[in-house]
Parts: C-alpha cells; structure tokens; sequence
C-alpha cells in the first residue's frame, strides 16, 4: 500500500540528505530544514522544504496530513544487521554467562547457536512467521522501517531456505522491509564436524545456486572467526557468493583479531560487521575501500567485551553503521534506543553520527542508500516523528524510544498516541 500524505510544520526536519554511505566528518551533517515539511505520492516523497514554500498553493485534498508542530520529523531507521527468524531461546545460555562462561566456550560445547540451529530445524514455518511477526511490531515501535535478517539458523539446505523463505512472507505480511541474507556460514553444522571445507563445498555447490535461481537473498555473509571459519574458507565462499551475484557482507574480527576487515576490502564487501578487534590497517582499508563499518554496540554490551574503535573509524573516514545484531544469543533486543545510548555514552559518537549510522550509513549497508535512509525527493516515504522537538532527545532520553509515529511509504503504521503511549 502507497499512500498519499503530507506531513507539516515540524519544528526539525531531519533530512539526513544524501544518496551514498556518509565517511568521516561528512556524519556529522544531519542536514536540518526548521519549520519544515514532506510530501509523499503514492510512497514516494515528493516535496522536501520549508512548510511555507512547500505548501504554498498546494491542494492537500486526497493526502492525509500530519501536523508535527512541535516535533522533530526524521527518516525511519535502518536495523541493518539482525538474525530475527529463528525457533527456541537461549534464557539459560545468559544465566550462564553471568556466572562467567564465554560465549564461544558455550558455543564450542555444542550450545551456542548450535542449540538455535536444533529448535530452528524444529520450528514450523508458521511458527517461524508468528514469532516474526511479533519481533518485527516492536522493531517498528522503535522507529525501524527497513531491517536486514539473517539464515544461518538451519546450516543445512531445507532450513537455511525455510527461514529464507520465511524472510519473505514476513515482508509480505508486515510493513517493515526486510533485506534478505544468506549466513549458511555461521557454524559448522554437526554433520560436517572436522570436514569444514566440505561444508563450504556444499554450500557454494548446492546452497548458493538455489537461493540466486529463486532470488532468495541479496547478500552473503560468513562467521569469519577463530574456531568458526577461517580467512581463506571465508574467502573461497565469497568470491563463490559474488561470482554468482550475491553482494557481500562478513562477520569480521569480532572476538580475536584475524583480518577479516582487511578481507571485506580486498574482496569488495558492501559491509564489514562486528569488528571489536578490527586493526589499524583494516580500519584504513575499508575506509580506503568504501566498506561500511557495521557496529554493533549491543552485543560487546551483551558478551562484556571491549567496544569497536569507532572514533577511529570515523576519524578516519570510515562511513559507520551501527544495527542492534538483533538474535536469541548475544544479543537478544530489538532495542535502538539501547543502540544509540551504548553509541554515544560508551563508543564515543556524536547524537548526529550516531542518527547518521542508524539512517543513510544504515541504508548503504544494504546497498539502498539511493531509496531509503534520508528524506530526499525520489526516496521512499520511510519517515519517523519525535514525541518532542529536537533530535537531541533522542539520546538524551536514556534507553526510551521518543518515536511518537512511524509513516511507512506514506501510510501511518504505527501511532503511540493511538495506543494510549
Ligand atoms: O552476530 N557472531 C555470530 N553470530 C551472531 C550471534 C548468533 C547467535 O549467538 O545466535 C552475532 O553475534
Ligand atoms: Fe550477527
């Protein structure tokens, strides 16, 4: 559904204007109109300006009109690195953690996201969808319009499809866009112990042409970690991937240090993620490269480990994403508020580079920054309006969500006002 609207006399118009990833200072720039307005045609913005000038001699008949006077007015937020379909939980794994066992010890014994792989293989696609859908009501609540999701939780071929697929009906079903990728490579399943290069082989030879033959996924992405993938599987399956038209991302220096940002510039990736452990050279590659920096606060917040360098990054031109890694292990909130307190009290981010991150660099991450991610005429009508009346409140209202409603191409599809919030 395409809707018609206006929305009009916003004390902030946050454009967030641009159509490429945001490096460096250019983050800093949130390109602000006062007093300004939006109009959206059948999903498609049309009309950025001052209320006055965009209004005057306009016949608003046929749009429905929101009055955002008093009111910051911003694009929809861009979740670009989450796992959301998968069956079971993993409540107990935390306890655990609490008490001091590592994430990879836990994964090593067989927990971990193997424990996720045996209730996804489980789960039913119904139950899958139920549980999406759910998952995907509060992303929106925050402000999400657009979400990236992730395989990864079938590693092998019928279930890896069925969440793929069920990555589809979710589209279909909810308001929130959803960018598929392909994470076969994010373990080793079971039936492949000790044969990882065979498992590799399977995937480029049996997985990968099923999901491009039936345009399941756009990106491939890969756990390049200790004791997970190594650099050259990582890199054998990406120039696979790519050769055979997926764009790339990698899951790169998380926990140790082992070149996978210096990986995701040589081989092109549209975004490296993670990266707690990224060094000073593969910090400067991608930067050199173009690769976006995908940080995820929530889960060095989660594991208790060290936080990305993204002052670095951004001092360094890098263009910088940061997404909630939304999943059932380490890190288990839809929470962007949660994102943007951990960005700018614990990484060091500025409120514009970190709305920056969550918009237009969020957006390039997946490749859409020419449709989504700012409020610039030809893009699509993914807006959000503050319950007040400068961007500034957004971090400054520690961990709540200050998103009064959510206008996803040009329909109203979420209203706190209407829910009593
Ligand atoms: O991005 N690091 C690997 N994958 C996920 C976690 C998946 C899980 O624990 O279920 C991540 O953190
Ligand atoms: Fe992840």
């Amino acid at each position: 559904m395409k809707g018609n609207m206006v929305i009009k006399d916003a004390s902030q118009l946050v454009t967030c204007s641009g159509f490429a990833a945001k490096p460096g200072k250019e983050m800093s720039n949130l390109h602000i109109i006062n007093n300004g307005a939006v109009v959206i045609e059948e999903g498609i913005i049309t009309a950025v300006g001052i209320s006055e000038d965009v209004l005057s001699d306009f016949d608003e008949s046929g749009f429905e009109i929101i009055d955002a006077k008093g009111k910051a007015v911003l694009p929809g937020f861009v979740d670009s690195h989450t796992h959301l379909v998968f069956g079971g939980y993993r409540a107990e794994e935390f306890s655990w953690r609490l008490r001091g066992d590592s994430y990879m010890d836990i994964m090593q014994r067989g927990g971990g996201i193997f424990h996720t792989v045996k209730s996804t293989r489980q789960a039913t696609k119904e139950q899958l969808v139920e549980a999406g859908i759910r998952r995907l009501d509060s992303m929106l609540s925050f402000g999400v319009t657009t979400v990236e999701g992730k395989s990864g939780y079938g590693l092998d071929f019928s279930t890896e499809i069925k969440q793929l697929e069920v990555m589809q009906n979710l589209d279909e079903l909810h308001p929130v866009d959803i960018v598929k990728t392909f994470l076969g490579a994010h373990a080793v399943p079971e039936e492949y112990r000790s044969r990882d290069s065979q498992y590799i082989d399977y995937l480029i030879n049996k997985v990968i042409p099923e999901i491009t033959k039936r345009n399941l996924a756009e990106f491939c992405d890969v756990f390049c970690e200790e004791n997970v993938f190594s650099i050259e599987q990582s890199r054998k399956l990406l120039s696979k991937a790519k050769e055979m038209g997926l764009k790339i991302k990698i899951h790169a220096d998380e926990m140790v240090h082992s070149g996978g940002a210096e990986l995701a510039a040589t081989i092109g990736a549209t975004s490296a993620d993670h990266l707690l452990q990224a060094s000073d050279k593969g910090i400067r590659d991608m930067a050199e490269t173009g690769v976006v920096a995908t940080l995820l606060p929530g889960t060095a917040f989660s594991l208790k480990e060290p936080y990305a360098r993204s002052r670095y990054m951004i001092d360094h031109q890098c263009a910088v994403a940061i997404a909630t890694d939304f999943n059932p292990g380490s890190c288990y909130t839809e929470s962007i508020p949660l994102i943007i307190a951990l960005a700018t009290l614990y990484m060091d981010m500025t409120t514009e580079e970190a709305i920056s991150a969550l918009t237009i660099n969020g957006a390039a991450a997946l490749d859409r920054a020419d449709t989504i991610g700012s409020i610039d005429v030809g893009k699509n009508g993914d807006v959000i309006v503050l319950e007040f009346p400068s961007y500034k409140y957004i971090p400054y209202h520690i961990a709540v969500s200050t998103v009064e409603k959510v206008i996803k191409r040009g329909n109203l599809v979420f209203d706190n006002i209407e829910r009593g919030g």
